[in-house]
Order: structure tokens, then C-alpha cells, then sequence
């Protein structure tokens, strides 16, 4: 009878796999990354501001990738500020369009999540479906429409509304505090902001 190796048994535990988050420097992003080990501990979170990775360096983007290969992009990185959006209407589809929808292309084997805004809808009609066609007003909802379209195309990705009413409050989007609660300690409901 041959001698039959069983094969070898690895002791290695399995690589972790990489999940993306831009926009890490950002309000969401930022949050996602501290909380990552909390509720995706199995995860090797990569959180990735701009000066990790510029996001409109397509080739730069590209080359990242395909070294780290994540299994998972959350994408938080936008001009997220409608009155940016307004005054360089390029700078806004370039980043919350044409960078969405490059980050989609690569991850088409992949999930990848995407945060959007009911912005995207005009409220004229309340009540909307996620079947609804968006009604974007302004610069900002129109990139966050089209982006939503990039996205969806693949069944893999999803898209999340988000409204400021959902978020904590943060520094930013806390209104001031009035000079006599100073130093008290202030409730903090989130206030809606500009996205
Ligand atoms: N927060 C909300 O209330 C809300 C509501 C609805 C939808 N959203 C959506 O949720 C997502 C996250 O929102 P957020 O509030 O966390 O936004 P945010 O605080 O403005 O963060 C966005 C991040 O994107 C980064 N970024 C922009 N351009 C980049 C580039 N070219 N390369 C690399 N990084 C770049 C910014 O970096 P710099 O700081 O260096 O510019 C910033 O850290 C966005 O898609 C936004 O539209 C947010």
C-alpha cells in the first residue's frame, strides 16, 4: 500500500478579513471605525481619510485595492456639505459620484455599503417607498441620486438613507450651547445639518 500522506494541518488561524471604511476622518466613518471592534471584531477594520488614500486618485485607488483585496467597502467618504456642493458643483460630482462609482466597479464581487440621503427625494410627497424615482433638488442630492444609481446596479451593494435626526450629536452638529448651560452637563439630541 502507498504511503499516503494525510495532508498537513494548518495551525494558522484564518487571515481576518479587510473591510474598508472611508471617510474616516469624517462623521460617520469615524464612528464605524471606533466601534468596529466592539460589533466586527473578526473584522481587520482599514479606516481610510484623505491622507491615506485620496479618493479622486483613481490609480492610487485602484493599486490599494488590489494589494489589500478588502471583502467589504463601506463608503462614508462625500462633499457632505450642500453649500460645498453648490459653489464647486464639479469637486461634488467628482467625489460623490465619479469615486462611488469607481469604488463600485471595483468591488462588483463584493459588498459594498453606501451611504445616501433622503435628500434624494424632494418631500413633496412624503411617505416614500425606496421604489420611489428620486427628486433631487440641488447639487448634493443630484450627486447622491446618481451615485445611488452606481450602486445599485449590483445587487451585492446596498445604499442607506441616512437623516442628521438619526445621528448623535457631535461638535459639529450640536447647536451651541447656551452660555448659561455651559459647563452643565447638555442633552444631546442630533440636530439635522446640511446633509
Ligand atoms: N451626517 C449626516 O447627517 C448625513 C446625512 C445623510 C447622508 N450622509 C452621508 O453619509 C456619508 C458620511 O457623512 P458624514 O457626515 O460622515 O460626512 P463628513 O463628516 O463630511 O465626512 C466625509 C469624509 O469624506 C472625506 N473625503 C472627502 N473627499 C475625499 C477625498 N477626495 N478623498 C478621501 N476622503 C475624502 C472627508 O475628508 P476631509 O475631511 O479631509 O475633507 C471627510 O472626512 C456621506 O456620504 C454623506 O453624504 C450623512
Amino acid at each position: 500500500m502507498p504511503n499516503v500522506q494525510p495532508p498537513a494541518v494548518s495551525t494558522l488561524q484564518p487571515r481576518a478579513r479587510i473591510a474598508w471604511i472611508t471617510g474616516a476622518g469624517g462623521l460617520i466613518g469615524s464612528h464605524l471605525v471606533r466601534s468596529a471592534p466592539q460589533y466586527a471584531s473578526r473584522w481587520q477594520v482599514v479606516g481610510l481619510n484623505r491622507a491615506q488614500l485620496e479618493l479622486t486618485d483613481r490609480d492610487a485607488v485602484r493599486r490599494r485595492f488590489e494589494a489589500e483585496r478588502p471583502a467589504l467597502i463601506i463608503h462614508c467618504a462625500a462633499i457632505s456639505r450642500s453649500t460645498t456642493c453648490e459653489t464647486e458643483p464639479e469637486l461634488a460630482r467628482r467625489i460623490n459620484v465619479e469615486v462611488t462609482t469607481q469604488l463600485a466597479e471595483l468591488a462588483r464581487e463584493m459588498p459594498l455599503v453606501f451611504f445616501s440621503t433622503d435628500l434624494v427625494f424632494d418631500g413633496r410627497q412624503g411617505n416614500y417607498r425606496e421604489s420611489d424615482p428620486p427628486s433631487p433638488m440641488g447639487v448634493y442630492a443630484q450627486t447622491k441620486a446618481a451615485a445611488e444609481a452606481a450602486v445599485l446596479a449590483n445587487p451585492r451593494h446596498t445604499v442607506t438613507p441616512t437623516g442628521a435626526e438619526h445621528l448623535p450629536a457631535t461638535s459639529e452638529t450640536r447647536p451651541p450651547v447656551p452660555q448659561q448651560q455651559q459647563g452643565a452637563t447638555a442633552s444631546s439630541s442630533g440636530t439635522p445639518g446640511d446633509t
